[in-house]
Formats: C-alpha cells, structure tokens, sequence
C-alpha cells in the first residue's frame, strides 16, 4: 500500500495538536507505521525544502521548522499521499476549508503563512524521497 511522509510543524507541537492531527489520520482509516518526536537539523531541512531553495520564504521556512520539534509520521493506506493533502487542506490556513486539519484548526499568523501546521509528501516520488530523509531505509 501507498505511504506518505507527514510532518506535525512546530506550530502544530507547541499547541497540543499533534494527538488531534493523529485522530485525524487514523479516523480516515490511514495506518501509522512511523512516528518520532524530533527536532530537525538545517541539514535534515536543506534536504526536504531543497524544492524551495531561493525562494523569498525558504529561511523564514527553516527558521520556523527549526523553532521546536516536529512529529514525523510515516502514514500508510490506500491513496493516502492525495487523501492526506486533502485532509490537511490548502497551504494558506486562513483560507483552507473548513473540515480540514487547516482550516478547523490553523491560525491566521500574518504574513507567516509557513505556520500551517502539517506537512505532507505531494507525490510518490517525493515520500519516496522524503521518508528516506527522516527515517532512513
Ligand atoms: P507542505 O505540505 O508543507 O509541503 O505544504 P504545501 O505543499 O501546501 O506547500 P509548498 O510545498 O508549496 O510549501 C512548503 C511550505 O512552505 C508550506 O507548507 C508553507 O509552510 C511554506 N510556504 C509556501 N508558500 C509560502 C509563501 O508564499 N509564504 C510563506 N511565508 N510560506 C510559504
Ligand atoms: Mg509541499
């Protein structure tokens, strides 16, 4: 079956909603066959972002992942990279709807829309990538 990488940021840790967004991937009837508690590394992050290297809001981005640990999960069901994405919602979670992990629980942070709680792998190629980076093979 299919897996995908999530990430609880720190915003998500820090405010007690790493047990809510689990209930979430496992209401859906997602498999948690991962899971750790850690606090990333620029290395680690260089890696994961490296898609986003150069634009405006990469260091604001490494910056904030680096502010506290992150819960990462490896997420395993059947389309579970699209499923999860969808359940997390649009990137800005001022305006993600409603029902979803952003838009029922994300904050409006001004301009640091990098706070949005959850990270999921967008396709399999990436969560190929991406848990190789956080867990290893
Ligand atoms: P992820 O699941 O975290 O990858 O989110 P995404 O796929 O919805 O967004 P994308 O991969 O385009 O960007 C990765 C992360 O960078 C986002 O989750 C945000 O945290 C941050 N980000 C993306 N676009 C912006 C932006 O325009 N401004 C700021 N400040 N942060 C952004
Ligand atoms: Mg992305």
């Amino acid at each position: 079956t299919e897996r995908t990488l999530i990430l609880v940021k720190p915003d998500g840790v820090k405010r007690g909603l790493t047990g809510q967004i689990i209930a979430r991937i496992e209401a859906k009837g997602y498999t948690i066959a991962e899971l750790k508690q850690v606090t990333a590394t620029r290395e680690v992050l260089a890696q994961h972002y490296a898609e986003h290297e150069g634009k405006p809001f990469y260091e604001p981005l490494v910056e904030f992942m680096l502010s506290g640990p992150v819960v990462a999960i490896v997420a395993e069901g059947h389309n579970v990279i699209t499923g999860f994405r969808s359940l997390a919602g649009t990137t800005d979670p001022t305006t993600a709807a409603p029902g979803t992990i952003r838009g029922d629980l994300g904050r409006d942070w001004g301009l640091k829309v990098q706070q949005n709680l959850v990270h999921g792998s967008d396709s399999e190629e990436s969560a190929a990538r991406e848990i190789g980076i956080w867990f290893g093979n």
